[in-house]
């Protein structure tokens, strides 16, 4: 069968090759990859920045974010031939770490995790694949295709309950929520924001576009300004570029109270001058609060599962600006800059 694979770290390594059918041994339910979704992460891969191939092998086959459909699955298992299914990204560590060992590998302590298309375990950009079907999610049969954006969503999922969790800390009452980046992963934040009955502000470079028009389609606010001009002291910055500028005017706009969350991963090297003094002095006495997010666990993909389902589906179908089939794959690692999700198809529903 047909995957796209990498060598890690080497950069334009990416090519359409034959691999072996999945070994029984990778799983009990054999899933039929219907779409796979192209992300940041893939592209950081893609040009030999990230990702780590498997044990004793070379080479990784990339993809994250899948949907595909059950061709066998064991009785009891919980799935049947048909169900859409997305496989779940990130895998505990074995020894496990405490968090592994509570289901949360999302918040897995000692970097022994593994990631599909990522880290160290094939991805999903392949005609079949394996999984036991603990590692697998079911997804609403009426999402069809549209399903490969449930693992993004998983990611804002996560965020939301971060930023949630902590602003609860005391009485609080949010109201203006200020989201960087109108791509795939500032738009289902937004949609999520809106969701949750809040008022919410993206801001990106573009002028014209489908960025804007998604935005509004969701009932929320587009900007091709600044943070300060477009909203000013957010109860909430969902931040989704990992612009490092812009990470850290995030945690110097957010209102007294407030709180930053950031999931945009950046790469090192980015250094500035500032007023460390002021800048804690702020963040103290304005009871402000800044958290990492990365990843989901199963209660993510659930949440997250529930949001696409109640999702307004055009939004969601012109999310996806490009489809391509696998074995134009070269066209899905070139983003336009009017993109917002790509998808690699498989095989048809
Ligand atoms: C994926 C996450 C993953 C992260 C870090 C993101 O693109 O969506 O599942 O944990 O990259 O590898």
């Amino acid at each position: 069968m047909k995957a796209i694979t990498v060598t890690p770290l080497v950069e334009g390594s990416v090519g359409l090759e034959d691999i072996e059918e999945p070994d029984p041994a990778s799983g009990s339910v054999l899933v039929q990859t219907v779409a796979v979704g192209v992300c940041g992460t893939d592209i950081e891969i893609t040009s030999g920045q990230y990702g780590w191939a498997p044990s004793g092998s070379k080479k990784l086959v990339l993809g994250h974010e899948s949907i595909g459909r059950v061709l066998e699955a064991p009785e009891g298992s919980g799935f049947v031939k048909g169900d859409f299914v997305v496989g779940i990204v990130r895998r505990p560590d074995p020894m496990p770490c405490y968090s592994c060992a509570a289901g949360e590998w999302d918040n897995c302590h000692n970097g022994m995790y593994v990631e599909h298309g990522i880290k160290e375990l094939d991805g999903f950009m392949r005609e079949r694949y394996r999984a036991d079907a603990n590692a697998l999610v079911k997804v609403d049969p009426g999402l069809g295709k549209l399903g490969v954006l449930l693992e993004p969503t998983t990611i804002v999922a996560k965020a939301w309950e971060d930023v949630t969790r902590i602003g609860n800390r005391s009485h609080w009452e949010p109201k203006a929520v200020l989201i960087t980046g109108a791509g795939p992963v500032g738009l289902l934040a937004a949609l999520l924001g809106r969701q949750a009955g809040l008022e919410v502000h993206v801001i990106d470079q573009v002028t014209s576009g489908i960025k804007p028009e998604l935005v509004s389609m969701i009932g929320a606010v587009y900007h091709a300004t600044d943070m300060k001009e477009a909203v000013s002291s957010p109860d909430i910055i969902i931040e989704c570029t990992g612009v490092p500028a812009l990470v850290f005017e995030a945690t110097q706009q957010i209102g007294t109270g407030g709180v930053v969350c950031l999931t945009g991963v950046s790469s090192a090297g980015h250094t500035t001058d500032i007023d460390v003094g002021l800048w804690n002095r702020d963040l103290v006495l304005s009871n402000k609060a800044i958290v990492g997010s990365v990843n989901a666990n199963k209660r993510h993909y659930e949440a997250a599962s529930e949001a696409l389902s109640k999702a307004p589906r055009e939004f969601l179908e012109k999310m996806i600006t490009k489809s391509v089939p696998f074995t134009d794959y070269q066209e899905a690692f070139n983003h336009g800059t009017q993109d917002v999700k790509v998808i690699i198809e498989f095989a048809d529903i």
